[in-house]
């Protein structure tokens, strides 16, 4: 705590091109962490402790990143969150909380900012009857969660299927070429979903649902998030169930949904196939975690975790081919310090396509990876200890 108070003084005044701050949300405590990295000295330092009214296992910055939106995830009913962000990210105010509409009993797990007019958030549910989306207005002026005229702060409530279904969705991504046009990722009901957004509303209209079946992915996957490349081939889905990132065609028609018939074409494990004693690696002591593309395109990352703190996690990065958003190669696939807990959020940096940021929550940190100078391997360049009892860390997002 000390440590981030003197650092303040230090960072205000060594502001360069090289520093690049990060939000670091928590689990079951009430925090978010700024950190700044220093992308020549490779110096990873904590810079705030601010105090929040909820832990965020998800955050995410709206689009011109003066308002932070995150999910207010171990409290029921399910509530969102926002705050707005000042000082590049060292001054986090609150301003308002609105509970998921709708009639379900899950928690918040994730939270998409638009990145057009009208900037509406799109809330999801996870564990329990959780197949409720919520599509929650902002504030014009400010960013904040609710207002615009729209009561109570609800565009629209709408469902991911019949109740009971089991649906819930993990993530959601807009289409890299069409506007309007987001997939969400249904781990629960291991499907796809493809829906398209009102210009005036943010309202979502249901555009088609695609089943992913199991005898051509290789068994259940669980898809959790997706990556939609920007030539507008593919949609990569990391599988939760399966630890694999698998591979779907769009079609290109008007919303380029993913093609029924060419599912699956091409998928990668996120699991090395043997342990070091010839003892097969069994997916289902894992829980893959993320895939997001470089700040280019031309490389993809992906991350797996593992259930008991016993096992590592995987961190494994893609060359992309530039033409189409083909996968050129699986170039590895490396193991974590830790099994990640509920976390190994691999979150690629705006920046440069080699540096990208990993937390765990079973000691608390965070790390910066690099590729290496051959592109064949990644090494950890930083790492920051912040251990406030499993709660940090949940996912990063790069403010710079
Ligand atoms: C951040 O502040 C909270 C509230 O004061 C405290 O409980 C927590 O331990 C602090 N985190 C760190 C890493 O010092
Ligand atoms: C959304 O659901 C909430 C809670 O059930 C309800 O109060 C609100 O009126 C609904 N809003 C819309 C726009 O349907
Ligand atoms: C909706 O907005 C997007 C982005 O501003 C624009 O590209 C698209 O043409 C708009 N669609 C309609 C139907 O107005
Ligand atoms: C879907 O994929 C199949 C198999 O590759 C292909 O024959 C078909 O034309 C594709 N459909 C569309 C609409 O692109
Ligand atoms: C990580 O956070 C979750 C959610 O708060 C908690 O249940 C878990 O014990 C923490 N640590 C590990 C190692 O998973
Ligand atoms: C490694 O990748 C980076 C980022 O795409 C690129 O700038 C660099 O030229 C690559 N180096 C080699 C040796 O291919």
């Amino acid at each position: 705590m000390e440590t981030f108070l003197i650092l303040i003084a230090f960072w205000a005044s060594a502001i360069t091109a090289a520093f690049h701050n990060l939000l670091v949300g928590t689990f079951a405590t009430k925090s978010i962490y700024t950190l700044s990295f220093d992308d020549e000295t490779y110096e990873l330092i904590g810079l705030a402790n601010t105090s929040t009214p909820f832990g965020s296992s998800w955050l995410t910055l709206s689009a011109d990143k003066h308002t932070l939106y995150g999910t207010a995830w171990d409290i029921q009913p399910a509530v969102f969150v926002s705050y707005a962000v000042e000082e590049e990210g060292l001054t986090l105010t609150h301003q308002a909380n609105i509970k998921a509409g709708g009639d379900c009993t899950g928690s918040a797990i994730s939270v998409l900012a638009a990145v057009d007019p009208p900037y509406a958030v799109y809330g999801n549910l996870y564990y329990r009857e959780a197949r409720c989306g919520t599509v929650f207005s902002v504030d014009p002026e400010t960013g904040a969660l609710g207002g615009g005229g729209v009561e109570g702060g609800i565009v629209q409530n709408y469902t991911y299927g019949e109740a009971g279904s089991g649906s819930a969705v993990h993530g959601m991504t807009w289409s890299a070429t069409i506007a309007g046009v987001v997939y969400s990722a249904d781990t629960g009901g291991n499907a796809i979903w493809t829906h398209t957004r009102d210009n005036d509303t943010g309202a979502l209209s249901l555009v088609d649902k695609l089943d992913l079946p199991e005898d051509r992915m290789g068994g259940h996957c669980g898809p959790r998030h997706l990556a939609a490349p920007r030539q507008g081939n593919y949609l990569y889905v990391v599988c939760e169930a399966s630890s694999k990132v698998v591979q779907l065609s769009l079609n290109q028609d008007e919303f380029q949904t993913p093609n029924a018939t060419a599912v699956a074409a091409k998928q990668w494990p996120l699991l090395p196939e043997h342990d070091n004693d010839g003892n097969p690696y069994n997916a289902a002591d894992y829980w893959a975690d993320e895939v997001l593309l470089s700040a280019s395109g031309d490389w993809m990352w992906a991350s797996n975790r593992a259930h008991d703190r016993g096992r590592q996690g995987y961190v494994s990065v893609f060359r992309m081919q530039a033409e189409d958003g083909d996968v050129t190669s699986q170039v590895f696939l490396q193991p974590t310090a830790t099994s990640g807990g509920f976390a190994n959020a691999i979150a690629p940096s705006p920046f440069d396509d080699r540096f990208a940021a990993l937390t765990e929550n079973v000691t608390g940190s965070v790390e910066i990876w690099r590729l290496a100078d051959n592109n064949q391997s990644a090494s950890v360049v930083a790492h920051l200890d912040i251990p406030d009892g499993e709660g940090c860390c949940a996912n990063v997002v790069w403010y710079s």
